[in-house]
Parts: C-alpha cells; sequence; structure tokens
C-alpha cells in the first residue's frame, strides 16, 4: 500500500491518476471534503490529514509500505517533512519516494534549494529504503502567466538564462515507476525535459501552438518582485522565486538528462506537447 502525500496538488494528483488506472493499492491524503469526489471518482482509497496534525498522518501511514513524500515548500517545509520521514520510520514503512528540487545545496541562497537540501541529506541518513527525485521548473509554471500571455506578453527576468523544463506529468511517470518497481533504492534521480530552452524559445512555442503572436519581454528584479507581491505571493515565496530566476538566467538548470526516457522507457514531453494539451489553460483567461 502506497500513501501519497499532496495527493491534491499537481504532481500528486498525477500520480493518483496513473496508479489508479493501474489498480496499485494506494491511500491519498487530503485535507478539504470538497477534494473527496476526485478520489471517488479514481476510485482510490482517501482519507483526510494534514501535516500540522502529526496524530492524522500517523493513522494515514498504516499498514503502508512505501511513502510518496511531497509537501509545497515554505518556512515550515523542513520540520514538516522530517516530522513525516520520521512517522514513516516508526510506522514500518520501507520506502520513501520524496520530490525535491534541482540544485539543491545546504548553503544555496534560494531559501527551498536549502530546505529540500537539508531534507534529503536527513532522509539519506534513516534506516529505510529512499529515492529522491530531483526534477528542474515545471512546464507548467507558465500557466501562471496565461493572462498576460493571452495579452502576447511572457514577462520573465531569465535573460538568456536557459532552463531543460520539464512537464510535471513525466515526474509522475516516473514516481509511479520507482514506487511501484525494484531497483531504486538509495537513488537520486536528476529529472529534466528534453531540451534546455530560454524564454523567447518557450514564447516562440506558445505563438506557435497558440495561433497568436506571444513575445517574451524581460522586466527587472524590481517589477518581478512587485508582480509577485500583487499575485498575492509571501515574502519568503517570493525572495525564494527571485532567487531562481537569477539562476535560471545565470544558466544554472541547463543540462538535460536521459533520466525520465531511461527509467520509463517514454521520452520525456516536449515543451510543444505540453503548449498542445494545456492550450485550454491558456486560451480559457
Ligand atoms: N514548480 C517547480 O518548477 C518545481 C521545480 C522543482 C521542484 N519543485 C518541487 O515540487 C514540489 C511541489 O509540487 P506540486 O507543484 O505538485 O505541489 P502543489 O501543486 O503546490 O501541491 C502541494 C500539495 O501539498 C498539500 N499540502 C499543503 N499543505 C498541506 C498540509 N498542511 N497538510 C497536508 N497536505 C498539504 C496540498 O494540499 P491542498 O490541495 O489541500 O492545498 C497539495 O496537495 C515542491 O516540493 C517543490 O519544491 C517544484
Amino acid at each position: 500500500m502506497i500513501v501519497i502525500t499532496g495527493a491534491t496538488g499537481s504532481i500528486g494528483s498525477e500520480l493518483c491518476r496513473l496508479l489508479a488506472a493501474d489498480n496499485t493499492p494506494c491511500r491519498a491524503i487530503y485535507r478539504k471534503e470538497s477534494q473527496q469526489p476526485f478520489f471517488d471518482a479514481l476510485e482510490l482509497e482517501a482519507v483526510r490529514a494534514d501535516f500540522d496534525d502529526i496524530d492524522s498522518m500517523r493513522r494515514a501511514m498504516q499498514d503502508c509500505t512505501n511513502l510518496f513524500l511531497l509537501t509545497a515548500p515554505d518556512q515550515r517545509h523542513v520540520e514538516r517533512e522530517i516530522v513525516m520521514i520520521r512517522l514513516a520510520v516508526e510506522s514500518g514503512v520501507q520506502h520513501i519516494v520524496k520530490v525535491s528540487t534541482a540544485n539543491t545545496n545546504q548553503s544555496s541562497a534560494l531559501a527551498y534549494a536549502r530546505s529540500h537540501a537539508q531534507i534529503d541529506h536527513y532522509l539519506r541518513g534513516q534506516p529505510i529504503d529512499w529515492t529522491i527525485l530531483r526534477p528542474t521548473g515545471f512546464m507548467q509554471n507558465f500557466i501562471e502567466y496565461a493572462h498576460p500571455i493571452g495579452k502576447g506578453i511572457l514577462p520573465h527576468m531569465l535573460g538568456d538564462g536557459q532552463i531543460s523544463y520539464i512537464d510535471l506529468r513525466d515526474i509522475a511517470l516516473v514516481a509511479r515507476h520507482v514506487l511501484t518497481q525494484p531497483g531504486h533504492a538509495n537513488a537520486t534521480y536528476y529529472l529534466t525535459g528534453p531540451a534546455a530552452l530560454t524564454v523567447s524559445d518557450v514564447a516562440a512555442e506558445l505563438t506557435a501552438g497558440l495561433g497568436h503572436p506571444v513575445r517574451a519581454v524581460n522586466q527587472s528584479e524590481a517589477d518581478t518582485r512587485q508582480a509577485l507581491i500583487y499575485a498575492g505571493l509571501d515574502a519568503w515565496y517570493t525572495d525564494a522565486l527571485i532567487e531562481q530566476f537569477r539562476i535560471g538566467a545565470n544558466g544554472g538548470e541547463i543540462d538535460t538528462t536521459g533520466e525520465v526516457a531511461r527509467l520509463t522507457g517514454r521520452a520525456p514531453r516536449t515543451l510543444r506537447q505540453f503548449v498542445r494539451d494545456y492550450k485550454n489553460q491558456f486560451t480559457n483567461q
């Protein structure tokens, strides 16, 4: 039995669809009553639990052999994931698959590169099998810019920096594979898409896929910060994203790896495929 955290999020919900289609025994964790119908439709066992309610998580892990560990990073990221790892060890879970991030480093200026690095380091020292997935930036992040993209503008502060964006559906495919197939204990996988792209390359794909011109517009750090604050992000996350963009602008996420294809037997999705599949989310704004 696989217990899935982050099951209502982007990667987790995709993983749930994949595991439900395979009839793999699993138990998804959700927080709000309104999220239950998604799991009912998949005929997937689901329980209500919260990272901040340790007893609920302990109950959710009962009789489980594997844990898919994913939380949205914030100031309590390290504390929450370490508690989950401890609970898993105590509960007799045998294998944890954790979503981390590329460029993890305990001395990074990027808050979530630092917090993931701390958690990954802690996990590697536990008496339990683990697999750490380290993806680059998600193609799906561009959906956040659907409104300006609809007006023909893709704002960014990445300059000519290239990033090997990954479609998060491929992260879910890898997660399904490592959760259900042997041979991935104590391994760290760097997951990327098939090509390193500048934001101008992304704008060209959006232009071709959406059928109207989209132009990459480089904006200053101050304007980017203001836009993130207007979008409702807190100071911690705003600072983190600004740092992330600086790293991207300096070529920090260029390398492509063959890990998605090697692990799943399928080539990673291209940005063109992503734009085609998510066209409605860009046009229904
Ligand atoms: N975005 C990127 O480009 C990128 C790149 C590399 C790595 N990553 C990593 O990928 C992960 C994010 O993946 P994602 O986009 O799939 O996440 P997401 O869509 O933001 O989902 C977060 C999940 O965590 C759940 N959650 C939040 N607080 C909770 C709590 N207190 N108790 C129980 N569940 C809680 C959410 O539940 P609710 O639905 O109830 O809120 C949701 O299911 C992060 O670790 C991030 O660092 C992201």
